[in-house]
């Protein structure tokens, strides 16, 4: 939505295993602006080799991925082979055309337990503790080498802390999904995995942002790859760290819908602190989060009422 905003014409592949046909109507909708959708598969070669000779495409976002880090201990084989040879693929598919930009979804989670906060580009990559977040590891070095052997790429890394507003199908693993179903009704009550961690109240600490700028990120990324950047990473988060009681309080008020919720013991692979220095972004490509965690909860709560089901319905 936001690239149509900004004029770009888009062209989306998505081959919808996690996500809803419904959306893209919605942002037309919103937008007053088409949307080219092709349901294809980034591990289907011949599918994306007849998308780039039919489009005439000059840089892509890779969003395609699987990205439910407990679904990855218990499933490897399918989280290597989807996230790392699909993109392998979606790039050989790129050279072949001659196309050389990509901005690729990475993660905070590369930064493992961070050696330092708040989190600068700089910090080093740490231990990565499930195949998920050793996909977007490695895909950051695979890009990197690309970089490397023909400067012509331009790479931008997009290392998002953490998303408010997707939708997720099944029983969220989120934390934000999960509040706004039990607002809803759909599930009982909040499970708080630890308040023994070393922040404020106990709870775990993370940078929340709004899609809506997540998404602005991206348009600015977009923006800066016509100044031919090579390789670029940026961390996208707001700077501020929110407790999970932080974020039951804020929802509370926003919505004045009671959340009940109890301690649980901690969950594996969590860690206690989590949020970035920003100022990166900002200095080098004038984006910087408009919406706090006021607006995260109420616009999580406006689609979650609005669309109790999700997009099932
Ligand atoms: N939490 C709860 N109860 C829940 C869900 C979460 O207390 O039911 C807590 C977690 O313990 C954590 C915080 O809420 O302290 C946020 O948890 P999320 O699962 O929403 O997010 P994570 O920080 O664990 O994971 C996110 C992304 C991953 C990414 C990771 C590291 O979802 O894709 O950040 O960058 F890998």
């Amino acid at each position: 939505m936001e690239l149509l905003n900004a004029g770009y014409e888009v062209v989306v592949v998505d081959n919808l295993y996690n996500s809803s046909e419904e959306a893209l109507k919605r942002v037309e909708q919103i937008t007053g602006k088409t949307v080219k959708f092709y349901e294809a598969d980034v591990l289907d070669r011949e599918a994306l080799e007849k998308i780039f000779d039919a489009e005439d495409i000059d840089s892509v976002i890779n969003f395609a991925g699987l990205k439910a880090v407990g679904e990855s201990v218990q499933k490897p084989l399918e989280y290597y082979h989807n996230n790392i040879t699909g993109t392998l693929i979606l790039c050989d598919v790129m050279r072949n055309h001659g196309v050389k930009n990509i901005i690729f979804s990475s993660s905070a989670t590369v930064y493992g337990d961070p050696a330092f906060i708040p989190i600068t580009e700089e910090c080093p990559k740490g231990q990565i503790t499930n195949p998920y977040g050793q996909t977007k590891g490695m895909l950051e070095q695979i890009l990197t080498d690309f970089h490397v052997a023909d400067p012509e790429w331009n790479v931008v890394l997009l290392r998002y802390f953490n998303p408010i507003g997707e939708n997720p199908n099944g029983i969220p693993n989120n934390l934000m999904p999960y509040i706004t179903q039990v607002a809803v009704g759909k599930l009982k009550e909040l499970g708080v995995f630890g308040n023994d961690y070393d922040t404020p109240d106990g709870t775990g600490v993370r940078d929340y942002i709004h899609v809506v700028d997540l998404a602005k990120g991206h348009v600015k990324a977009l923006k800066k790859i016509e100044e031919n950047p090579g390789l670029a990473i940026y961390n996208l988060g707001t700077g501020m760290g929110c407790s999970v009681l932080d974020i039951v309080k804020n929802f509370e008020a926003a919505t004045g819908v009671k959340i009940p919720y109890v301690i649980k013991p901690r969950r594996a692979g969590d860690i206690a602190t989590c949020y970035c220095d920003a100022s990166k972004a900002e200095k080098v490509l004038g984006w910087k989060a408009e919406n706090g965690i006021r607006e995260m909860c109420e616009d999580s709560w406006r689609w979650q009422s609005n669309n109790p089901q999700g997009y099932e319905e």
